[in-house]
Parts: C-alpha cells; structure tokens; sequence
C-alpha cells in the first residue's frame, strides 16, 4: 500500500471540497431556476450565458478591460436589452435600454430599491451596511435620513441657502486662485488642493467650520477619505466570491482605520462642541443643527449618535466625489484646446470679466455643463447596483426578489476628441427633457400617495442622467465622432486615462 503523506492528504481533502461545492452549486443553480406567474402572466426568465460552477459568468467579464462591454457584447449574443447572469454566487440581471433602465428606477423603483447584500458593504461602515447613505435598504430611517438632507442638499435655485452655497463656492475659489498665483512658476499638485477646496466647501456650507491649507489634522482627514473613496468605487471579486473575502483582511483593517480617524476628527473638530452646547431645538441653520436636533429630542424614527456620524461623514464625503471628478475633468480638457476653446468662449460671452462663474450662471453655460456631464457619464461607477425585494418583472421578464440590478452604463463610449457643440446640445436637452420627467413622475406620484418609493429614486436624478445621456446619444453619431479621432482617441482603457480614484 502507497504511504499517504501529509501533502497527499491535503490535495484529496482538497479535490474533494471541490467537488462537493461543484456539486452543491449545480443544485443551487437547478433549484433557482423557475418561471413566476405574476398577475397572470407567466413571466420567463431573462436569456443569457449557462454559468460555470463556483465562478457563475464572472469567466466572461475577466475576458474584458471594462464590464460594460462584456454586457453590450452579451446584449447582441443574446438578441435582448435584459440579460440573466450569476456572477460567482449572485444572481444577476443586467438591463440596457433607457426605457428598462426607466422601469427599474422611476416606474417600478419600489420593486427594486434594496442594495446588494455584499460583506465588505458591512465591514466598511461599521459592520451593517444599514449605516450607509447609498448601500442601505429603504427604511424608514432611510426616508428620514434623505429627508432631513433635502434642504440642505437641494436648495432651491436662488433661495437663501443656493445663495449661501455659491458665496461659500466664490470664496473658495477666490482663496484657491490666489494660493496659485503666489505659486507662480511652481509645480503644484492640483489634487490635494482641488479636493481643500470642495471639502471646505462641503464642510463650511453643512457645518460652518472652515479649515486652512496648513490644517494638519483637515489635509489627513481630506487624504484619508480619498483613500477610502477609492477603495470604494472598487469593484472586487470577493463581493460575488465570499470566500475570498479573508484576502481583503489587511485592506479591510487598513480602510476601517481611515475611517476611524475620520470619526476622530469629525467628532473632535465639527459636531462636539454643537452638542455640547445644545439645550433645547435650536433653529437650523445648517445640516449639522439639523441632526443635533434629530438626535438629542429624541424625534421619530430615533436615530443613534453612531447613525448620525455615519450620515454626517457619508455627506461630507461627498467632496471627495466632487473633487475627483474636477480633477478628471481638469485632465480631459488638458489635452483637448479645442474644448477648452469653446468653453472660454462661452464663458467670455457672459460678460462677467473679472468676476468668477457663479451658480447663476448655469443656464447660459449648457457647453460648460455638458463637459461635466460627459465626464460623469464617463467615470461613473457602477458599485451601486440596485436588488430586487419581491418578485417583478423587467420588459415583460422576470426580476426576481434577491437579483442584483446593474445597468449597462456604456462607459466604454470615449470622450470624443472634439466635443461639438450640436452634440453637446443634445446631451443636455435629453437630461433635462429626463429631469423633468422625473419631477412629473413624482409630482403624480405624490397625489396617490407613494411618494417615498419615488422620492428616493426621482431625486437620484444625477446617476439617470448619467445614463440617460449614454442611453439616448445616438450610437451612430459616437461612432462617427470615433472615427474623426482614429488614432489619436484615448479612452478609459488608455493607462494614461485610467481614471483610479480620480
Ligand atoms: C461625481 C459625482 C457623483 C456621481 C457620478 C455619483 C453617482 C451616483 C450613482 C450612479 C448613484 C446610484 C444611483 C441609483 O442607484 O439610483 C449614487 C447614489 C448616491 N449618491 Fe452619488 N454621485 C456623485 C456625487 C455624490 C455626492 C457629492 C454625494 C453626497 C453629497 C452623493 C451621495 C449619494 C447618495 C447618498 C446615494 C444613494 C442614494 C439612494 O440610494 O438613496 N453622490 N451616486
């Protein structure tokens, strides 16, 4: 007889707890599939690829730089805007086509207004995903939570507050003009100083604290929510493979340690001596008197000292977004004159010498806008896909309760190399002709009575206009517009481009 050695051992216990998770996967997989009657109609499952055991689809996406060409690909393979796929062990569901992508977000938002379930959602915020602004299921403290944000995040054009944020705006970038011309002849990092910027921005405007440039402890809390932001927007495996998650130990202890000197400066610098001082409701003057009040009175749906923080640095967070995406765009008009040429130019239209662009101003710069926009659409990411919480149907086939939703984005589109102005038009009359849409939707919806299923979605209208634009664009005039460039277009697959945290 063979002596077994040790090594042997492990390579048989090995093969066989493959096979048995091969084995189990294949009857998960038989089990899950069905066809639902909803409302009469028989409702089939989306087509798409026969998933390999374990791995699900994923094999096919690692065929390409950028997920949203495996999905367009899938698309034409499989003749159907809807596709069926189970990436390692989620089922999914990718949906293409602004009117799909419409009946996911706006029309049957309430269907499909979860988050997906993934482990390091709950390790980044404090061990329940509950915490976070964009990875939560609707509750009611959610409803809560975006309802106490509304004034402070949506301020109506031209009321008190719009008019505070674009003072507050003027003067930073006021402060960052003249820091430059100090400079003079000196490199300067843009970065670091773009994102000050947006963060005193977000901080003056939600909290009425302001931080100099030299603010050790501002410039570590700034860098420390780049860091995690870009984690963030990564898209792991380990989200569809759990198993894999021990992989992600250190990088998870080192993500939970920015967050924690975060807290540390939020609750030192900010919110400590609001709450001390409190005694009764106090009027609310900003977003901070706003949750101080919530909290210390107790009001309904209560809220903890820990909700609250999380609420408080997900908002401020927000910079982060901003900043990175100024540094983006900073960086795609660098290389293209003929863009920045035409948005001089319009902005010289105003008539405004010597003063900066303001808030104001926004109507009559749509080419400006439109560069925004199609950097958004660009470098949007898709790490928020939305989960069915019963079973619905999308274009007639089924959604089923516990699919992940992720639409198709077509981020792969390039930015092209000359942004004409007709094209630029068009991209912003279909996002405004989206935006009020949207707002039509929730006004009709209001009047029956559903407004907070809507609400959520409606008010979301940055990410559908991101897609509505990619939607609507028509393909043939971007692939027009690619073989102008032939040769000399840089995408997102293009290292230089690579967008990273930025
Ligand atoms: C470059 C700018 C930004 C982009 C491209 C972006 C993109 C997105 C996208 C695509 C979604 C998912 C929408 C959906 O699934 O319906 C989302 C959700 C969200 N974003 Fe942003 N975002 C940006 C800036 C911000 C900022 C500045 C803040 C905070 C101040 C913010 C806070 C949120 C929140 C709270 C959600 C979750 C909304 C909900 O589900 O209720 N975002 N964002």
């Amino acid at each position: 007889m063979i002596p077994l050695t040790a090594t042997t051992c492990f390579l048989i216990a090995i093969t066989f707890l493959a096979l048995a998770l091969i084995l189990l996967d294949h009857l998960r997989s038989k089990k899950t599939a069905k066809n639902v009657i909803l409302d009469d109609h028989v409702l089939p499952e989306p087509p798409g690829p026969r998933p390999w055991p374990i791995l699900g689809s994923l094999h096919i996406l690692g065929r390409y730089d950028v997920p949203y060409k495996a999905f367009a690909d899938l698309v034409r393979d499989y003749d159907c805007q809807v596709i069926k796929l189970r990436m390692g062990s989620v089922p999914c569901v990718v949906v293409n086509g602004l009117e799909n992508i419409r009946e996911v977000l706006t029309i049957k938002g309430h269907h499909f207004d979860s988050r997906p379930n993934f482990a390091r959602y709950h390790l980044l915020f404090g061990g329940n995903k509950e915490n976070s602004l964009a990875f939560c299921n609707w509750s009611d403290v959610q409803k809560a939570r975006r309802d106490m944000l509304r004034a402070h995040t949506f301020p109506r054009a031209f009321s008190a507050r719009y008019n505070e944020l674009n003072q507050i705006i003027g003067e930073e970038m006021d402060f960052m003009i003249n820091h430059l011309d100090s400079l003079s002849n000196t490199n300067v990092h843009a970065k670091p100083l773009i994102l000050h910027s947006c963060a005193n921005v977000f901080i003056t405007y939600l909290c009425s604290k302001n931080f100099h440039l030299e603010h050790d402890g501002f410039r570590h809390m700034v860098a420390n929510f780049d860091k995690v932001f870009f984690e963030v927007n990564q898209g792991y495996a380990a989200d569809f493979l759990p198993f894999l998650m021990p992989l992600h130990h250190r990088n998870m202890a080192r993500m939970a340690h920015w967050s924690h000197e975060i807290r540390r400066f939020v609750i030192k610098n900010i919110i400590s001596d609001r709450v001390n001082a409190w005694n009764g409701v106090v009027p609310e003057k900003d977003y901070v008197d706003c949750l101080i009040n919530h909290v210390k009175s107790g009001s309904e749906p209560q809220m903890s000292w820990n909700t609250a923080l999380f609420v408080m640095e997900d908002i401020i967070g927000g910079h982060t977004a901003i900043g990175n995406l100024l540094v983006k765009v900073l960086g795609f008009i660098a290389t293209r004159p003929n863009v920045q040429k035409v948005a001089q130019e319009e902005i010289d239209s105003l008539g405004i010498a010597g003063n900066f662009v303001g808030l104001e101003n926004r109507r009559s710069l749509p080419y400006v806008e439109a560069i925004i926009l199609e950097t958004i659409r660009i470098i949007a990411s898709p790490i928020v896909p939305h989960v069915a919480n019963q079973d619905s149907s999308i274009a007639e086939t089924l959604g089923t309760s516990n699919i992940n939703i992720q639409q198709n984005q077509e981020r792969h589109l390039h930015l092209p190399q000359q942004l004409r102005a007709e094209h630029v038009h068009r991209s912003m009359d279909v996002a405004r002709e989206i935006h009020t849409r949207q707002i039509r939707a929730k006004r009709k919806v209001t009047e029956t009575g559903t407004l907070s299923t809507v609400r959520r979605r409606s008010e979301v209208v940055h990410g559908l206009q991101t897609r509505a634009i990619s939607e609507l664009r028509d393909p043939g005039h971007v692939t027009e517009e690619l073989h102008d460039n032939a040769g000399e277009e840089r995408g997102l697959h293009d290292p230089d481009w690579e967008p990273c945290s930025a």
